[in-house]
């Protein structure tokens, strides 16, 4: 916190506007009395120059000021004007950009008061306000986690967007949230449902980052390197084949982790054990197998207690994979029904993400089920964000895909009417298409009828 502490001191805020030039990125540092601006090329910036001298006074709200081009290459991202700005202070930023938060539409005072939280959400390194913008350099990355927590967990978010600066990613399983407590919001902010995950017996093996947690706003999704999640099993370790013959574990539900982040479908998880299914049909498909792919797991409901420990058995001796990826099998040890309906199965998977469905009636009227080509996470972002615009969601689930051809995020709308205002994929920018120029399909929930 020493630069912030120490720029504090300077008062007397003011700010730079330069009308009548493209320029394409304006940031002021309020706190050492600057404006940064990004101007679109060398001409653009001798010209502006030029014309500040020629003048007798440049003014701005009364006071003058002066213009110099910095010798720099533009930054190219918010990180990188970070690094500059700190190199300008002469402090040498050593973080990748994965401790980094960074926070836009944000106001003075609304940062005045994030400052406050975050003396609880603890291990800040710097806190730097702009004038609409707020970086944040936590001391780790796994600290850097409980901000994106704390903001998902906020009954009424505020408008702030909010972008970790580089994905965590960890090669092998990843640690256990860091100070979990300290990412609840106060009661009266937060969720009524608000609470950190259990996860009783530690990170199952092989659960690697990044994984996201859903954001009530753009850009919906926050990447963290710990599992912030639900989970309801314990690995199957080294249980011997006799042990695992005569025990029964409560429940005929695995759990698999270690799934990749994409280039696989829910048919492919479903390939894995369909031949322990007697009679696999589309509803085995749609409801014993449960994808989550910003979690990088899946559910598997056995029909019963024999054709889950062959399907362990089976694994012991000859460990399953995914497009060569191993991934890691465990016993669900909590109780976990089985639901036959699209509103049954979306509380279930919610309840898994450490979420809960809202309180609201008619949940079957409220569903919107969004499918899309790609369980890519850009995509997603897309999609929420052409929803939104349409009318508002108060939670939203992502969902391998279950139709061969496509991948549905589920939206739980605020209002029964908005069913009526999403029409067709036409509605959907050209970047949500994938490789076949195909736009992702619209469908409303059963019961509503198709509007794509
Ligand atoms: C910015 O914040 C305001 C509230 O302070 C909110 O109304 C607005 O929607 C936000 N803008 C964006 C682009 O999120
Ligand atoms: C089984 O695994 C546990 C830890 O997972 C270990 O402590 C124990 O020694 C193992 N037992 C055998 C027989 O390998
Ligand atoms: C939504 O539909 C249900 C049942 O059809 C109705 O009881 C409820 O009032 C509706 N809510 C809104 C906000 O229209």
């Amino acid at each position: 916190m020493m630069a912030a502490t120490r720029w504090r001191t300077l008062s007397n805020c003011w700010f730079l506007l330069v009308s009548n030039m493209e320029t394409t990125i304006f940031t002021s540092v309020p706190q050492i009395r600057m404006a940064f601006v990004k101007m679109p090329t060398m001409e653009s910036v001798h010209n502006l120059i030029t014309k500040a001298r020629g003048e007798e006074r440049m003014t701005f709200k009364g006071a003058k000021i002066s213009f110099h081009a910095l010798g720099f290459d533009n930054p190219s991202s918010p990180y990188g004007f970070y690094t500059l700005l700190m190199r300008l202070m002469n402090f040498h930023v050593t973080d990748d950009g994965s401790s980094l938060v960074y926070i836009d539409n944000i106001s003075l005072s609304e940062s005045k008061d994030l400052r406050e939280t975050l003396k609880k959400i603890g291990c800040v390194k710097n806190f730097l306000p702009l004038l609409n913008k707020l970086f944040i350099e936590f001391e780790s990355v796994y600290d850097a986690d409980r901000l994106g927590v704390w903001y998902s967990l906020l009954k009424k978010p505020p408008g702030h967007i909010l972008h970790r600066e580089k994905t965590p990613i960890s090669s092998c399983t990843s640690p256990s949230p860091k100070l979990p407590e300290q990412a609840l919001p106060d009661s009266t902010e937060a969720v009524t449902w608000a609470t950190v995950p259990s996860i009783k017996s530690g990170i199952p093996q092989g659960s690697a980052a990044p994984f996201w947690i859903p954001l009530k706003s753009s850009p919906y999704l926050f990447p963290t390197i710990s599992p912030w999640f639900n989970i309801p099993g314990r690995d199957i370790g080294n249980h011997s084949k006799k042990l695992l013959k005569v025990k029964n574990f409560g429940s005929n539900i695995i759990m698999l982790t270690g799934l990749q982040e994409s280039f696989y479908t829910h048919q492919n998880v479903a390939q894995l054990v369909w031949q322990y299914f007697p009679e696999p049909g589309i509803q085995t498909l749609y409801y014993n197998i449960i994808v989550l792919p910003l979690q990088r797991r899946a559910f598997v409901f056995f029909p019963d207690w024999t054709a889950c420990s062959n399907f362990v058995q089976d694994h012991v001796s000859k460990p399953i994979s995914l497009n060569g990826n191993a991934l890691s099998v465990h016993f669900v040890t909590e109780p976990m029904s089985l639901e036959f309906s699209e509103e049954m199965l979306y509380k279930t998977a919610m309840k898994l993400c450490n979420a809960r469905v809202s309180e609201m009636e008619a949940l079957e009227e409220r569903l919107l089920c969004v499918e899309i080509n790609e369980a890519a996470v850009h995509v997603t972002q897309i999609v929420l964000d052409v929803v939104a615009s349409i009318a508002p969601f108060v939670s939203f689930l992502m969902l391998g895909n279950r139709n061969p051809k496509t991948e549905p995020p589920t939206c739980e709308m605020a209002e029964n009417d908005s069913k009526l205002v999403l029409h067709s994929s036409s509605d959907l920018p050209d970047v949500a298409m994938n490789e076949e120029g195909e736009k992702p399909g619209v469908e409303m929930d059963k019961d509503m009828g198709l509007c794509s």
